[in-house]
């Protein structure tokens, strides 16, 4: 066990969360100790003026940054509750069949990531919207593990108050510092549990339906770069030869609490590291990504600021401690392979003018499930309570009854309500 001890998650969430606590003593900013207190200007407070406990609800949540520069809320180590695999037709499997295993490439690979895209890529269909079926289904298979231990009068079944995917969480942490794209997300509160579930938002629909030909292809770059890294099994050599498939998925569910709000989610993971003695999932877990490779100060400053927000926070939240990254030239070549431990990209960045910080974008999530848990106060898995975000404007939401919006399968409902 010992050998183990440098990938503890544990001490190294401890440590992380020891070095928020000495920023923000040295900046001597922020005046308040508790990890309820407040900041300067709450959150819901349009004017800036007196803040207000219990704001009306037709208020907005803001999403400027100097409102949640405050204590790093507590983040319990993520613990793997269970995963599932979506095969070549996206078909659900209760199992880990689809799970990769990282082939440590060379540091200059040459790898040509528009090999294949022409003749061996089968693209999901991403006009297919499928909602939280998959983790609903993940949940009914394993409801033994998560409901409330004998107690039937719970009020809350499964013992979580959030159920969502990792990627809605990574844009509700990002929101603080997103300039460009807005989101939607549906909110259903049944049997005690909140689900969230994304809607497209308009713009991106028209992004999505007049893409260009490079972009599509761009997209491609970052699958086939999992190919050239990635192997079926701990024994065996990436097909590089082979199809391209973006059905295929290897899905983590995770369970971890943000302050007072439990969370159950789910995300991808893109392999897991082979050794046999590699530390339990989520810690042998590794992200792989793409970016254009850096040549300038300008560009570096860039990828910190924005490319680095990004991969923080998806990797963060699910407890997966390295991002592997492939830097590619204009051609789709790639021509270097850097790791980044997700608990050093935040200090990457202290060297940069106004970038962000990850207390800003937990503190941010942490007040957006509170205003939720607030406002979506029905239990009915036929209400949706939306909620809706352009970059400069505040959170604000509407409440729609057996609308187009309502996502809980007729399926979960019922086996949930039957038993
Ligand atoms: P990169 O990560 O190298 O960009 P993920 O990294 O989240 O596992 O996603 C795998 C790949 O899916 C991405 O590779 C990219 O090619 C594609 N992809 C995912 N989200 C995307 C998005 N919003 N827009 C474009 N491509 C996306
Ligand atoms: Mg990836």
């Amino acid at each position: 066990m010992d050998q183990h001890r440098s990938h503890n998650p544990n001490s190294s969430y401890q440590n992380r969360l020891s070095a928020y606590k000495r920023d923000r003593e040295e900046s001597g900013r922020n005046p308040c100790g508790s990890k309820h207190s407040r900041p300067n200007h709450h959150p819901y407070n349009k004017s800036g003026s007196t803040p207000r406990q219990n704001p009306p609800s037709s208020q907005g949540l803001s999403t400027r940054r100097e409102l949640y520069e405050r204590d790093f809320p507590v983040y319990k180590q993520p613990v793997e509750v269970g995963c599932f695999s979506l095969d070549s037709e996206r078909r659900f499997f209760n199992d880990s069949r689809q799970m990769r295993y990282y082939v440590e490439p060379d540091r200059n690979p040459n790898f040509d990531l528009r090999d294949g895209y022409k003749d061996r890529f089968i693209k999901r269909d991403d006009s297919v919207k499928e909602k939280l079926d998959h983790i609903l289904r993940w949940i009914l298979a394993n409801r033994l593990k998560l409901s409330s231990k004998g107690t039937t009068a719970s009020p809350c079944a499964l013992d979580v108050d959030v159920v969502t995917w990792r990627g809605h969480l990574t844009k509700l942490l990002t929101s603080p510092y997103e300039t460009k794209e807005g989101w939607l997300l549906a909110v259903t509160r049944f049997r005690g549990t909140l689900y969230i579930s994304e809607v497209e938002t308009e713009a991106a629909r028209r992004d999505r339906e007049t893409r260009t030909e490079r972009h599509e292809e761009m997209m491609y770059w970052g699958y086939k770069f999992e190919q050239y890294t990635c192997a079926d099994n701990a024994h065996s050599v990436p097909d590089t030869g082979g199809v391209v498939n973006t059905n295929e998925a290897f899905c983590t569910v995770v369970q971890t609490r943000l302050a007072d709000h439990r969370l159950l989610f789910s995300g991808e993971v893109d392999c897991r590291d082979k050794d046999p003695d590699a530390p339990a999932p989520p810690a042998c877990y590794i992200e792989l990504k793409t970016s254009a490779e850096i040549c300038t100060p300008k560009q570096r400053s860039n990828f910190h600021r924005f490319k680095l927000l990004k991969w923080w926070a998806q990797s963060f939240l699910p407890g997966v401690p390295r991002v592997v990254a492939g830097f590619r030239d204009h051609e789709g070549v790639v021509v270097t392979v850097d790791t980044f431990p997700v608990s050093k990209m935040s200090h990457l960045i202290k060297n940069e003018h106004n970038c962000w910080k990850p207390t800003v974008c937990m503190n941010f999530c942490c007040d957006f499930l509170s205003f939720v848990k607030r406002i979506a106060t029905e239990d009915n898995p036929s209400v949706v309570y939306l909620f809706s975000w352009e970059p400069h404007r505040d959170v604000t939401y509407s409440v729609h009854r057996d609308s187009q919006y309502s996502f809980l399968p007729h399926w979960y409902v019922e086996e949930m309500t039957s038993s």
